[in-house]
């Protein structure tokens, strides 16, 4: 099985990229395999168009649906900016719709105050609804991440450490069900 991991915070001085990080070494501490999709380094414009329909961006975002499509699964980490999701990731998903379709999406939230960005992820949720995918319940919340991490990105204390654990352990049991479920009926299976 392989997870996608799309990060959708491309602020300079951003600390979002750094739960990606910690989320695919974990995930690779258990020997599933990863693609960290860093929207930084994709530079999607403004929509203009779908996937596959758009003349000149053909190369940059079929380059993405590519990735997008090889992932059984996806993590979606998201920055709460102003009581939402950024704006970067609903660009880019708004590009996108098959490649999501019928995929288990885990969401992380990050924020500099203390809620974690709970707002972010139950909106986040929603829109994974409207792509055809199943979004997991539980979600992993990282509440001021800015002294979450030491300098060589390592966690300090137990608590993110405990939490991405837990929302690890969830999103794979999901993830396997529903891959599962689509190699017993290949032609049910998008
Ligand atoms: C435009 C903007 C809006 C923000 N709004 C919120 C917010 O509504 N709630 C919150 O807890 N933090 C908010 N923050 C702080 C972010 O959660 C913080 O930047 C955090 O580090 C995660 O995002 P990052 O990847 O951009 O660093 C905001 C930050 C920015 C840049």
């Amino acid at each position: 099985m392989k997870v996608g991991i799309l990060l959708g915070s491309t602020r300079s001085g951003r600390q979002s990229h750094k739960v990606a990080h910690y989320l695919e070494r974990r995930l690779q501490e258990r020997r599933v395999a990863t693609d960290l999709i860093d929207l930084a380094e994709s530079q999607l414009p403004i929509l203009e168009e779908r996937s596959g329909r758009h003349p000149q961006l053909q190369a940059r975002v079929q380059g993405l649906s590519a990735r997008l499509r090889e992932a059984d699964g996806l993590v979606f980490v998201t920055p709460e900016y102003h009581g939402s999701f950024s704006g970067v990731l609903k660009n880019a998903l708004d590009y996108f719709w098959e490649e999501f379709n019928r995929k288990p999406i885990g969401v992380a939230a990050v924020s500099a105050g203390k809620l974690g960005g709970i707002n972010a992820s139950t909106q986040l949720q929603h829109v994974i609804l409207s792509l055809g995918a199943f979004p997991l319940p539980t979600k992993l919340l990282v509440p001021e991440v800015q002294s979450a991490f030491d300098e060589s990105l390592q966690v300090k204390g137990e608590n993110v450490a405990k939490s991405t654990g837990r929302f690890l352990d969830e999103y794979l049991w999901f993830a396997r069900a529903i891959v599962e479920a689509k190699r017993a009926a290949p032609e049910q299976a998008a």
